[in-house]
Parts: C-alpha cells; sequence; structure tokens
C-alpha cells in the first residue's frame, strides 16, 4: 500500500526541491498543477512481464472476420488471407500473446468445426445470430501468431463441450506425431506441434459461460483440467474462469472447490464502463471513467490477497484477460463496422496509458493482461472500414501500447506520489541495464501538470521522451485523418538532480533515463 507523500515529507527526502525555480508555464493555456514523486530504484518491485501487455481476438463483429483475416480471395492486401497492413503494425507492437477465440463465443466454439477441408457452418449465438462460416480455425489462428510473433492462448469450451473435447484439442496441437490427432494436424497441413501453452478451462463461468455457481465450476474445473496434460513437452498452464471485477464469492467458491487442485491461473475481467459513445465525452464522464482504474488496482491487490491465504496460493497467476474502456455503442456503427465497433479517441489512449502503468506497479501480482479487444471491438489498437474496407488504422491505445513497449522485461521500482487523488498523474518507474523508464499520464480533463521525481539511487546522465496528446479528449485517428495522434519527441528534462516533466492535460508520457 502506497502512503501519500507529505510536502515536508519531499522537502527532507530531496534535500533539493528548493533549488527548483519556477517553471516555465507551457503553451497548453490550461490551468497548472506541480506533483512531487519519489522512484526508488534499489526497490524492486518485480519483472515486467512482456505478458502483461497481451492482447485478446474474439469471433466477434469484424475483429476476426474483415479485420485481421479477410481470406485469401480479398482484393484487400492480405498474406495468406491475413490483412496486411495490420500484420505489419501487429510485428512492429511485438504482440506478446494472443487469446482465441473468445469470450462468450469460446463456450460455444467446437474447434472441429474450424480444421480441414469442409468447415462447418454455426450460428454465433453469443454475437448476433450470424452464420460462423469457422474459415477462420485453429490453423487459422496459430499461423497468425507466428506472423506477428505472438504467443498463443486458447480459451475452450466448458460450458457446451466435454472434457473429452478440450483435451482431443490440445492433443490435437500438441502432440508431435503418431496419433491419430497429431497425423490428422500434419495432414491438415502442419507437422510440427503447435505447443500451446496457455489453456482457458472456460470464460465468465458465472455469466454467458453457463451462469454457474461458483462450486458447480470449480467442480467442473476439476474435471477438465484431470485431463489436459502435457504431450510433447509443452506443460499446459490452466487458466481457470475466475471473477468478474472483485467478486471474492466467486474466486473464494472456485478455490474452496479446487483447493489443493489449483489451477496455474485464474482469469479475472474488469471493463471501465463509459457513459458516453466513445466520441462525444463530457468532460465530467471523462474523469468518471478514469476513477474506475483505482477500482480495478485495488481489485487485483485485493483478489492476490485472498488468492494467497491458499496454500500454494501465490503460484496462481492472476491473469486479467479482458479489461478496456466499454462505451456506449453507437447502432449505426455497429451497423456499418461490426458489432461492439468502438472508436478510441484520446481519452481512451489516457486510459490505456492508466491501465498500463498500474500493471507496472503490479507487476509482482500479475502474470497476463489481455486488452479487449485487438481489432474493431470495443478498446482495440487496430480499426478497419468494415468487413470490405481497405483502410486500417492504429488507434490512441495502439500508441499508448508502443509508448509503454519500453518497459516490457525490465524490473519494476518503486514510486511514491504526494497525490492519491485517482485524477492526479499517474506513474509508473522500471529498470534495465543502463536506463531507467519511467511512464507519466496526466488524466485531468483540462489541468496541465508538472512531474518533478526525485530519483533515488541513480544518477542520470541524458533524458529523452515521447508523448501521446491531444488537447481534444475525442480527437481520434479517423479513416480520413489516420495520424491525428501519434506520439512525438517531448522535452523531458533533469533539474537540480530530479527528473521534470510538463504533462498537458490528457497526455502519456514515456521517458527514458540513460544511467
Ligand atoms: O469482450 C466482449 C465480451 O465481454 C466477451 O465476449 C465476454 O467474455 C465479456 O463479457
Amino acid at each position: 500500500m502506497k502512503h501519500s507523500m507529505t510536502r515536508r515529507w519531499f522537502l527532507a527526502a530531496t534535500g533539493a526541491a528548493a533549488a527548483v525555480t519556477a517553471l516555465p508555464r507551457s503553451a497548453w493555456g490550461a490551468s497548472e498543477s506541480k506533483q512531487r514523486f519519489l522512484i526508488r530504484t534499489e526497490q524492486e518491485e518485480g519483472r515486467v512481464s512482456p505478458l502483461l501487455h497481451g492482447q485478446f481476438a474474439e469471433h466477434l463483429g469484424s475483429c476476426v472476420y474483415g479485420g485481421l483475416w479477410v481470406g485469401e480471395d480479398s482484393s484487400i492486401p492480405h498474406i495468406h488471407g491475413y490483412r496486411k497492413s495490420a500484420i505489419d503494425y501487429l510485428k512492429a507492437l511485438e504482440v506478446p500473446v494472443l487469446r482465441w477465440p473468445g469470450g462468450c463465443f469460446a463456450d460455444d466454439y467446437h474447434w472441429r468445426e474450424g480444421i480441414g477441408k469442409n468447415r462447418s457452418k454455426r450460428v454465433n449465438i453469443s454475437w448476433g445470430n450470424y452464420i460462423e462460416d469457422n474459415s477462420f480455425g485453429t490453423h487459422e489462428f496459430i499461423g497468425l501468431c507466428r506472423l506477428i510473433g505472438a504467443q498463443p492462448y486458447l480459451a475452450g469450451n466448458v460450458a457446451s463441450g466435454s472434457p473429452a473435447e478440450l483435451r482431443d484439442w490440445l492433443e490435437y496441437c500438441n502432440y508431435p506425431a503418431g496419433s491419430k490427432l497429431s497425423d490428422e494436424r500434419a495432414a491438415n497441413g502442419s507437422p510440427e506441434p503447435f505447443k500451446v501453452k496457455y489453456w482457458g478451462v472456460g470464460n465468465e463461468s458465472w455469466g454467458c459461460g453457463g451462469n454457474m455457481r461458483p462450486d458447480y465450476y470449480g467442480g467442473l474445473y476439476r474435471q477438465f483440467a484431470s485431463f489436459l496434460h502435457e504431450m510433447g513437452g509443452t506443460a499446459p498452464f490452466l487458466i481457470a474462469s475466475g471473477p468478474s471485477g472483485d467478486d471474492i464469492r466467486w474466486t473464494r467458491g472456485l478455490l474452496d472447490t479446487t483447493s489443493p487442485m489449483l489451477p496455474d491461473g485464474i482469469s479475472m475481467h474488469y471493463y471501465e464502463g463509459g457513459r458516453f459513445e466513445a466520441t462525444k465525452f463530457d468532460a465530467a464522464a471523462t474523469e468518471d471513467q478514469f476513477k474506475i482504474f483505482k477500482g480495478v488496482e485495488y481489485a487485483i491487490a485485493h483478489q492476490r490477497e485472498v488468492i494467497n491465504g491458499y496454500r500454494d496460493g501465490s503460484r496462481v497467476g492472476i491473469v486479467l484477460d479482458e479489461w478496456g474502456v466499454w462505451d456506449q455503442i453507437p447502432e449505426e456503427e455497429e451497423k456499418r463496422y461490426g458489432k461492439l465497433w468502438q472508436q478510441s479517441t484520446m481519452r481512451s489512449g489516457v486510459a490505456a496509458g492508466l491501465g498500463l502503468n498500474m500493471f507496472n506497479r503490479l507487476a509482482a501480482k500479475l502474470y497476463m493482461c489481455n486488452i479487449a479487444q485487438i481489432a474493431n471491438v470495443l478498446q482495440s489498437l487496430l480499426i478497419t472500414d468494415g468487413p470490405e474496407g481497405k483502410r486500417c488504422v492504429p488507434t490512441t491505445t495502439y500508441y499508448a501500447f508502443l509508448l509503454f513497449k519500453e518497459h516490457r522485461g525490465n524490473t519494476a521500482v518503486y514510486t511514491e506520489s504526494d497525490n492519491d487523488d485517482p485524477l492526479a498523474v499517474s506513474i509508473s518507474a522500471t529498470k534495465a541495464e543502463g536506463k531507467l523508464v519511467v511512464s507519466l499520464v496526466n488524466p485531468k480533463d483540462s489541468e496541465e501538470a508538472t512531474a518533478e521525481c526525485v530519483l533515488h539511487g541513480v544518477t542520470p546522465r541524458n533524458v529523452t521522451a515521447r508523448i501521446l496528446h491531444h488537447a481534444d479528449r475525442n480527437a481520434a485517428n479517423s479513416f480520413d485523418a489516420p495520424d491525428t495522434i501519434t506520439p512525438k519527441a517531448h522535452p523531458a528534462r533533469i533539474q537540480a538532480g530530479m527528473l521534470v516533466v510538463d504533462l498537458p492535460p490528457l497526455s502519456v508520457v514515456t521517458v527514458v533515463v540513460e544511467l
């Protein structure tokens, strides 16, 4: 638990704060406030696993069909059916892990319908009763992961499937050769096993995944898990369907039932709901949405504490495999671009920054995080102009992830702020050989801030920074103006031994301090 730093405490800690002269007012024209931080580089808080920057793709709207996958016969530039521009952007981001095929869709997905020459048509009952032709199946998903360099995470069907179906999927994917299923995989074009490590055992089993009670689901988890084994040297990492938000009743019910056969991971879903359509937020609704992030941070820490209370609980990873802003979705846009299509604005970019900063701070408590979703659905990284559209645009959320890429694999270090307000500037810091990386997010809608960071335990040599910012919370990268908001160089400085960064309202900044 962090404690707030009083002004006097801060002066004592720095011994030099008085040397910081009045800072020039910036050109942003908003009212200004100063916030002070302490970064204790010697106090390590865990490794920032690249998996904290994971993604999620569901058979929903135009996320997969028309978004990532346009098919071999498409006139849209593609690589064996995968939209080329999307692949290029995702490769540049180095997506660490991709969860598929749902979401709610996963609990009505039957993997055999999506392999081989004769794919079955089935109604997608989760997302609008359209005909799912299964042209994108296991091989296409693994092909996508290989193209973009992501680890696959398969979400298994518990609610309308069976232990046998899931166990067979695992054998199909992971057994090297010689069994009927592995030979079928080879005959379908992949002699090499897929080596899938991450397996979800159901999704939102308290809701769309079967409306179960926790003890009932816990029993099913035990049953399914009994048949999911290491094959071909790949030990499956099993992720049980966990709570919505901080639902402790679900977590306890699940753990009471599964203990001492605890899962490797427990999934958790936490969306930040929005009161308006993505491009129509007012200042109050923007700040209300940002305030939810404190609740997410509390929930993760709280769930960690509860899970750790069980024997061997500390080895169970928290997998926040659905998170992100979920705004009001205009019907006309859904009709044009696909179900749950949502524009990502400057507000969404700031929300992404708040989330990613939080994951750095909670690095020791989290195993994996997957934003919902990678393309065209909710807080997506990429948008395309309809299933037939040629244009593919990286969103503000994509660029926030790009800024935070600097932290991947680094060691998180302790940070402390003099302001606990949920709308105060948010910070995280990580270190690696020869550098300290600091990210700062100003969620205030119309107040600029100056962050003064005392750096304990290091001597800064040089700083470079990049910023994602637009003064209009509703501005976005659109199909006609795709470069409206992209990261730019930003003048951070070392002053009186401190790192000083000016932050316009609604901004995300990542600073690399060379040591
Ligand atoms: O991401 C959209 C949906 O939100 C998922 O299918 C479901 O798991 C959650 O409720």
